[in-house]
């Protein structure tokens, strides 16, 4: 790796801070500002950094990031937004600042044009609680900033001193070492003047506002493009490309069943984290496993990887034993239950997994007592006796959850088994004062029982050799990475790998009889299971790493399992199994600005999102345009309704659907004749670049952030539309026509593209449209291959189907039903309210909300027997004594019923006991 940078250049000030700062290895060249580094640009640009693969970076925030993501920083959304500021905002006003303050003498303006800047960093950072721009230690976004900025507020003579907060977080940056010596590198100590050769040779500004009246705060990928410099070389390399007719190269997709491992190709095995049975998931969980799975697997497909993408359902343990106690079912009926639950939903999520399974199987006990036996032989567990609380009348030992009593520290009379919720401790169930059995309030008794352990100790230096492996060959996500060293760092302790319940896969040794398997030992060995229903074959993916990929996909709390526990029973027991090589870890998403919660009702679940009229496709959108990726997020309906309308309604269903009215209206149905200018050429490597971008992140799982550059391609072809404005010119002379045909050929052939690179993301979209274009299928296996092809498809003379439009707007009217509707205690599977169709009207444009909650007879209907129901169950409950939180929710579901029943009958929706309620 080597970085090129040049004196008196500001922005080499920026790389050469991040490579101090991050103290990345990697050679560094002074070279004249004229010198030409990479070969296909026309003008030399600097800094410039080549990496080990051959390929530059020439934007200086680009080779921060890489520095910075080298180091194993990867940057935070709130990183990102500030990068983007400096490049959209801060930098062009500073160049008019240096320019006035380097060339024209005219320092004492210079504050006048940062100014607006200053003040909106001073603004972010004295309301801020933490001393750096994104937290408590120093960041890209700072040494970025910092860097950018170094220049002005390092002379004295052009300081203004108004931005207390501006100067106080400069100081601070400032007083790091490295940063100091990446200044006196650049600048020489000779401030501003080290700048002036630098400085006469760029263009000089127009203006510190921002370009084409777009507001400063636009996201990211979509400023960065305006500025992006398009040389010849480039344009001539899409045309070429472009011209390339794509019928020639279809390779056939073969379709074998099963999906197996084959030689000289690219295998790939997708798991998703097996969700619990005993629930139904909501949007955070979608999204954080079998969504962004699911996207990845089907770009696979795209990619035309031999992929293989599995999941079940993760269905023994107490948790399933619980609620089927609560529902007065065995727990094979509740996993029955659940699982047709959960494969409904997915159904409906359109999730492609090549198979769904579940792990309550044969092939589970077969293949979980397997490994067990050989981590037994080979010396791996250890035996233990432990204590635990046993309920004598309910004849079971009582897991953690299942005790309460008083709290060993503070006295708190309700305290959990493991841990207290006034004093927040944790503690050992067995040393709870008058411990109670939660189902039935007996005293429960200590008890001594024999358990097995996973020596993981034992398997620690294994363990680290195979992470240091697979965490810098793979794709394994930040918060991956940083869960797993600090578990590794606090040191192992053995795990135990037995319970003493009836609902698990049974150890099958002799002396431990009476036990089942502890379910996170269990679990992940569904994933071999569940591959060994789908086929007898599944050890070609499963023993077999030499030849298989494997990407884990999770939310991040499952981490540990994934890439400790898991990898240590796999490795004990020796009989070469195919570990993680990608692991993939989602934050959380965050429902409006709470937290998704079953027992409030709180959020939206998975069954009920088909009823809000939105389509499936959208739903996926935007789960998708907020996945939590690097950072927390959270779904928001006012924002979804804002991301449809402008980014799918006005971006890319407009000039989608231009594109096809232009062939149908003007040119009866068929692509016309395309001549390609200038413009049109580059537009095409504008466009080609875009999918480069899309390519290389999503090779590396960057789901959400390779989904912002479709939505750029389609901005760059609605501006392309509207300078061109094909609909006057079609009215013109014989030249005017032919460039109206050519915009809309090229147009249309871009819609082409999108569809493909939508797929992903909008299968049932991106089939529309290809139906629409009526698109050889061809093209869906081509153009995401190798780097991306954006070639011609659609050639002149194709004829095109029926274009309609491809998105509703959601009106607010709509949204706020909906968000009132899903903000607590709303009902949940059973009742009748959320089975009957969709109490919002599908969205049509000018829908009034006011019929979601009008007078009803057939919904009053219908709430009058989900009253009783519920009413029934509630009475049940408190029969039974079942735990206060359970009865408490139900109670609650209970009552937004009656208040539901209430609006429907037209009455007063608030009865008197709604009032004095805890909320
Ligand atoms: N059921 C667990 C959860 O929802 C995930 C299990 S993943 C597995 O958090 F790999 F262990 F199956
Ligand atoms: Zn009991």
């Amino acid at each position: 790796m080597k970085l090129f940078v040049s004196e008196g250049n500001p922005h080499c000030l920026k790389v050469l801070a991040a490579l101090e700062v991050t103290g990345v290895q990697c050679g560094v060249e002074y070279i004249n500002h004229e010198e030409k580094v990479v070969p296909f640009l026309s003008r030399p640009t600097l800094p410039v950094l080549l990496l080990p693969n051959g390929q530059h970076l020439f934007s200086s925030n680009a080779i921060c990031r890489y520095l910075f993501e080298s180091n194993g920083q990867e940057s935070s959304e709130l990183c990102n937004q500030w990068l983007e500021w400096e490049a959209t905002v801060l930098q062009p006003a500073l160049l008019q600042a240096l320019h006035m303050a380097v060339l024209q003498g005219k320092g004492s303006e210079v504050i006048q044009v940062l100014k607006g800047p200053l003040n909106v960093l001073d603004q972010n950072l004295s309301k801020g609680i933490t001393p750096y721009l994104t937290g408590e230690s120093v960041s890209l976004a700072d040494v970025v900033l910092w860097a950018a900025l170094y220049p002005v507020l390092s002379d004295s003579s052009l300081a203004s001193g108004e931005q207390k907060s501006v100067k106080t977080w400069f100081d601070r940056v400032a007083a790091m070492h490295s940063c100091q010596s990446a200044a006196q590198k650049v600048l020489q100590g000779k401030g501003l003047q080290a700048m002036k050769s630098f400085m006469q040779r760029q263009p000089a500004p127009q203006s510190s506002q921002c370009r084409d009246s777009q507001p400063c705060n636009s996201n990211p990928a979509e400023s960065e493009e305006g500025e992006r410099f398009v040389s010849e070389e480039e344009m001539e390399a899409a045309y070429l490309t472009w011209r390339k007719s794509l019928n020639t190269c279809s390779p056939a997709m073969d379709t074998q069943n099963p999906i197996l491992p084959q030689e000289g190709k690219r295998n790939i095995l997708v798991t998703s984290a097996l969700p619990y049975v005993n629930n139904v998931p909501h949007l955070g969980n979608i999204i954080g496993c079998v969504l962004s799975a699911d996207v990845f697997s089907r770009y696979g497909r795209l990619r035309a990887w031999n992929l293989l993408f599995v999941c079940g359902t993760d269905e023994y343990g107490t948790a399933t034993e619980n609620k089927a106690r609560e529902e007065g079912l065995t727990p094979q009926q509740i996993c029955d239950k659940y699982h047709a639950v959960h494969s409904s939903i997915y159904k409906w999520f359109q999730i492609s997994f090549d198979f769904f399974g579940r792990t309550t199987t044969n092939k589970q006990t077969e293949i979980a007592q397997d490994i067990f036996w050989r981590l037994h032989k080979n010396g791996y567990l250890v035996e233990d006796t432990v204590e635990q609380l046993r309920c004598e009348n309910c004849q079971r030992f009582l897991a953690d959850r299942f005790v309460e009593g008083t709290c060993p520290h503070c006295s708190y009379p309700e305290a959990r088994g493991d841990q207290c919720d006034k004093c927040g401790r944790l503690i050992n169930a067995v040393e709870l004062r008058e411990p109670q059995c939660k189902v039935c309030r007996q005293t429960p008794v200590i008890r001594s029982s024999k358990h097995l352990f996973l020596d993981l100790p034992k398997l620690e230096t294994q363990l680290e050799q195979w992470l240091e492996k697979s965490t810098s060959t793979g794709d394994w996500t930040a918060n991956a990475k940083q869960i797993t060293r600090s578990w590794l760092r606090d040191g192992l302790k053995p795990r135990c790998i037995t319970r003493d319940l009836h609902w698990g896969t049974p150890v099958p040794h002799p002396d431990f009889k009476e036990k089942v398997f502890y379910v996170w030992f269990d679990a992940p060995i569904g994933y071999l299971s569940i591959t060994a229903n789908y086929t007898d074959e599944w050890e070609k993916w499963w023993k077999n790493p030499h030849q298989v990929e494997l990407y884990n996909f999770m939310a991040k709390d499952n981490v540990p399992f994934h890439s400790v526990v898991f990898p240590c029973s796999l490795l004990g027991a020796q009989d070469n199994y195919t570990l993680v090589n990608h692991l993939v870890a989602t934050e959380y998403l965050n429902y409006e600005d709470t937290k998704f919660s079953k027992s409030r009702g709180v959020g939206v679940f998975g069954d009920m999102a088909k009823d809000t009229g939105i389509p499936s496709d959208v739903w996926r959108f935007y789960l998708l345009y907020v996945r939590p990726e690097g950072q927390d997020s959270a779904f928001s309906w006012a924002d979804m309704a804002l991301k449809n309308n402008s980014e799918l309604l006005n971006n890319l269903g407009n000039f989608i659907n231009r594109a096809g009215m232009f062939v149908t209206k003007f040119f009866e149905g068929c692509v016309p004749a395309m001549e390609l200018q200038q413009e049109d050429k580059k537009l095409l490597a504008v466009v080609g670049w875009e999918l480069q971008q899309y390519i290389q992140l999503m090779d590396k799982v960057k789901i959400r952030d390779a989904l912002k550059h479709i939505l750029n391609i389609s901005r760059h072809g609605n501006q392309y539309i509207q300078i061109n404005e094909p609909w006057k010119k079609i009215k013109g002379g014989d030249s005017e026509r032919q460039r109206a045909g050519t915009v809309t050929g090229v147009s249309v052939n871009i819609a082409c593209l999108l569809s493909v690179m939508l797929l992903p993301y909008m299968p049932a979209v991106s089939q529309t449209i290809r139906d629409q274009l009526n698109a050889p299928q061809s093209c869906i296996y081509t153009m995401l291959q190798g780097t991306g092809t954006f070639a011609c498809a659609l050639n002149p003379g194709h004829r095109i189907g029926n274009v309609s439009p491809l998105f509703q707007k959601l009106e607010a009217d709509q949204i706020e039903a909906l968000k009132k509707r899903f903000g607590g205690q709303q009902t949940t599977l059973q009742s009748a309210a959320s089975t009957q169709p969709a109490a919002v009207p599908a969205p049509t444009v000018g829908v009034d909300g006011m019929t979601v909650v009008g007078v009803d007879p057939e919904k009053a209907k219908q709430l009058t027997k989900a009253v009783a129901e519920q009413g029934d169950k509630v009475r049940a409950l408190k029969a039974q004594k079942a735990e206060k939180d359970v009865i408490a929710a139900e109670v609650s579901k209970l009552l937004d019923l009656k208040k539901q029943l209430a609006l429907a009958e037209g009455k007063n929706p608030e009865p008197a006991a709604q009032k004095g309620k805890k909320k």
